[in-house]
């Protein structure tokens, strides 16, 4: 039986003023009719033997966050709440922890709630070509090879065959600078990391022990003090504020020696940033986007965004200009990465 979790805590400040902290990118449509959130539900209808998905967000989205599950008819009983965003490996912890405690030790299938699949069939088909390496106690990450040299992602170094489509990870470096990550894309032997991952619940417990203890007991402790309501699964807000905040990626990928890599062609692409959007975006003879009523003359390759009323753009490339109805970005499209440096400024003045 596979148990998906979805991790959907993230603050998304890179896309700033579009996505806000009570209103993140996965609770927004981005490219479609549906969330980001409600995308990556709906992508699990193909999957065989999964269980309904379990959501780890942030105390202050809940609402939306059951609404959001409630219109697809996959709201029941199954949102735990973080009082505090602790990062990935936590809400991985805690799902983990609480599907222990409900059942056989199932397959976790660790789900972003803001990741793009173009192709549906390569994603289930890579997600059941894990399933016997998990199975046998490994802790899979699909890999998407490595294109171009992105920052922020992590990048897997391949090594021997560890199944029929699964290799063992030689190396898994989380978030490289530019250097390294260009000498990684141009050796041809790397993958980035997805971060989506397929292991069992029990092996998981067991390397964040090992690597991250303090982690591993907070969230413990923090479940110990379950209180469910309606839709959801509350733990102890003084307790887990205690938790050491850390991603998989550091607490268990980067140290773990049984992480293999299955690869996966599915179209994939985190919205993480303005020109990422730009990038999976339908463009017009110029290059550009445009979303809502703008107007443009002589400017191309520019993501433009109109909440209210008109925006024009004149003589302008490369640029993004987000306008909503308090506030307006206007960014080049190669320092999007710095959104968020816009966003902790606003925070030290609020
Ligand atoms: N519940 C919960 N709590 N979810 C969280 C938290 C948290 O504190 N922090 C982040 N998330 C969720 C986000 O909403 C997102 O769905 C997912 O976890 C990944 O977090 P990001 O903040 O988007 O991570 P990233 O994009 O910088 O890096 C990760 O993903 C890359 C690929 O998209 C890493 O796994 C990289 O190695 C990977 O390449
Ligand atoms: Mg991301």
């Amino acid at each position: 039986m596979l148990q998906p979790i979805i991790i959907a805590g993230g603050t998304g400040s890179r896309l700033w003023p579009l996505s806000r902290e009570l209103y993140p990118k996965q609770f927004l449509k981005l490219d479609s009719e549906l969330t980001m959130l409600q995308s990556t539900v709906a992508r699990l209808n193909d999957i065989s033997d999964s269980t309904k998905p379990l959501i780890v967000c942030n105390e202050e989205h809940r609402f939306i966050a059951a609404e959001q599950l409630r219109q697809l008819n996959k709201l029941d009983k199954n949102i735990i709440l973080e009082p505090f965003g602790r990062n990935t490996a936590p809400a991985i912890a805690l799902a983990a922890l609480y599907a222990l405690s409900h059942g056989d030790d199932p397959l976790l299938l660790i789900l972003s709630a803001d990741h793009l699949i173009k192709d549906e069939i390569a994603f289930v088909s890579a997600i059941n070509n894990a399933i016997s390496l998990a199975e046998d106690n490994k802790l899979v990450t699909f890999g998407i090879l490595a294109h171009y040299a992105e920052t922020g992602y992590g990048y897997i170094q391949q090594g021997g065959a560890a199944s029929d489509n699964g290799f063992f990870v030689k190396r898994f470096v989380e978030k490289p600078d530019f250097k390294t990550a260009e000498k990684y894309v141009s050796s041809g032997d790397y993958y980035w990391n997805s971060g989506m991952f397929l292991f069992k619940a029990s092996r998981y417990i067991e390397e964040l022990g090992k690597f991250s203890p303090k982690i591993l007991m907070c969230c413990q402790d923090a479940l110990s003090e379950i209180n469910c309501d309606n839709d959801f699964i509350r733990i102890n807000k003084d307790i887990f504020n205690s938790c050491p905040s850390d991603s998989i990626d550091y607490a268990v990928m980067e140290k773990t020696e049984d992480a293999v890599v299955v690869p996966m062609d599915a179209g994939w692409s985190d919205i993480g940033s303005w020109s990422s959007l730009w990038d999976i975006s339908i463009k017009d003879d110029n290059f550009n986007v445009h979303k809502g009523d703008v107007l443009s003359y002589e400017s191309s390759n520019n993501y433009v965004y109109a909440e209210t009323g008109l925006v024009t753009t004149v003589g302008v490339n490369n640029t993004i200009v987000v306008q909503t109805k308090d506030a307006v970005l206007v960014a080049d499209k190669d320092s999007v990465q710095d959104v968020k440096k816009i966003v902790e400024q606003l925070k030290i003045l609020e």
